[in-house]
């Protein structure tokens, strides 16, 4: 059971980020996969804005992760964290790794969005929101959202 949704344009990838951001809870994990430039970061952006977050969410190419404090007087609760698959190791549980760069916030209290690439989404992990983005010939992006364990499916719904 997937949700597939079709995005025109930057706007609403962002718009579908927010939206997304509505289901959302501290301890969440969220896998993006796809080529480069297909909108993993932009919608990340829409995440953390519906979020509430503070600061630009920027692509974590350079870091291995990021965390994006709540601010509350957005109706901020819960901090994101972004990070890129491809600084992390080959670990099969990213959370785990993510936690064990000390941060300074457990993914527990976060909603945890990793950038995870392309060949990387054979490794087991429980639990997970898989987000599949993909381009197509006329520069649309096509959005997969594939609920993997706990209550994904339900989530989901919400969105239909
Ligand atoms: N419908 C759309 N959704 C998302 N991005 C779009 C869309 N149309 C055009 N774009 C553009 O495509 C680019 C997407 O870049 P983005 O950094 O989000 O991709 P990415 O998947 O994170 O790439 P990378 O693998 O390099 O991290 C942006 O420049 C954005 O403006
Ligand atoms: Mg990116």
């Amino acid at each position: 059971m997937t949700l597939t949704v079709t995005l025109p344009t930057v706007e609403d990838t962002h718009a579908f980020g927010r939206r997304l951001a509505g289901v959302l809870r501290a301890g969440d994990l969220l896998l993006l996969t796809g080529p480069l430039g297909a909108g993993k970061t932009a919608l990340t952006q829409g995440i953390g804005a519906g979020l509430g977050v503070l600061g630009a969410i920027t692509s974590p190419t350079f870091v291995i992760a990021r965390v994006h404090r709540p601010d509350p007087a957005r109706g901020g609760t819960v901090a994101l964290v972004h990070a890129d698959a491809y600084r992390l190791g080959d670990a099969a549980d990213p959370r785990a790794e993510i936690d064990d760069l000390d941060l300074d916030a457990s993914v527990d209290d976060s909603v945890t969005v990793v950038e995870w690439g392309e060949g990387l989404v054979e490794q087991l992990v429980d639990t997970h929101l898989r987000v599949r983005l993909d381009r197509r010939e006329d520069d649309t992006r096509l959005v997969e959202l594939e609920p993997v364990g706990g209550d994904w499916a339900r989530r989901l719904a919400a969105l239909r």
